[in-house]
């Protein structure tokens, strides 16, 4: 009995640890874009957001970025733009302008070529946004 009830404990412990879903959501991905990244990008992601006249670097649209890309959505190259890893002039430093999306509840996604990247669930969300987005 006791060790029955140990495997449920280390079950459920084991089970607290993973990280969440590997899938975002496209809703929830919708609401941090309209807060984080809509100013510049605009609320369909077609780089016509307020901000996007007074910056002296094009502001991109995003519902082409896949076409872009040879046809599929970068995940890691995604993950790493929103995390600020990867340097962009319009994104400024990664600190202000997406700091609490890169903070918060863990999640891994698959890369296009199916290795894992980490992340957190806001940006696996917005991902799953992007991902809707594309035309
Ligand atoms: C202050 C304005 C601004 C905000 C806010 C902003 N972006 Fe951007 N974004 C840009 C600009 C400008 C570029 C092009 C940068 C460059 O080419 O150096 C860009 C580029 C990108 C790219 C690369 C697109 C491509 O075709 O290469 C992605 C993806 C992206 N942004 C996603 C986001 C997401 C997701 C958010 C919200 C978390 C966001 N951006 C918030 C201005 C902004």
């Amino acid at each position: 009995m006791s060790r029955w009830i140990l495997f449920l404990n280390l079950a459920l412990a084991v089970g607290a640890a993973a990280p969440a879903s590997a899938d975002g959501d496209p809703d929830a991905g919708a609401e941090i874009f309209a807060r984080h990244c809509a100013t510049c990008h605009g609320l369909g992601g077609q780089g016509d957001g307020p901000m996007s006249v007074l910056l002296a670097v094009p502001v991109p649209d995003l519902t082409g970025f896949a076409e872009r890309e040879g046809g599929t959505l970068p995940i890691a190259r995604t993950v790493s733009i929103i995390e600020g890893d990867a340097v962009l002039r319009g994104h400024g430093s990664a600190m202000p302008v997406f700091g609490p999306i890169t903070t918060g509840p863990s999640a891994v996604l698959d890369a296009n070529d199916g290795s894992p990247v980490q992340t957190t669930q806001s940006v696996a969300d917005l991902i799953a946004y992007l991902t809707a987005l594309q035309r």
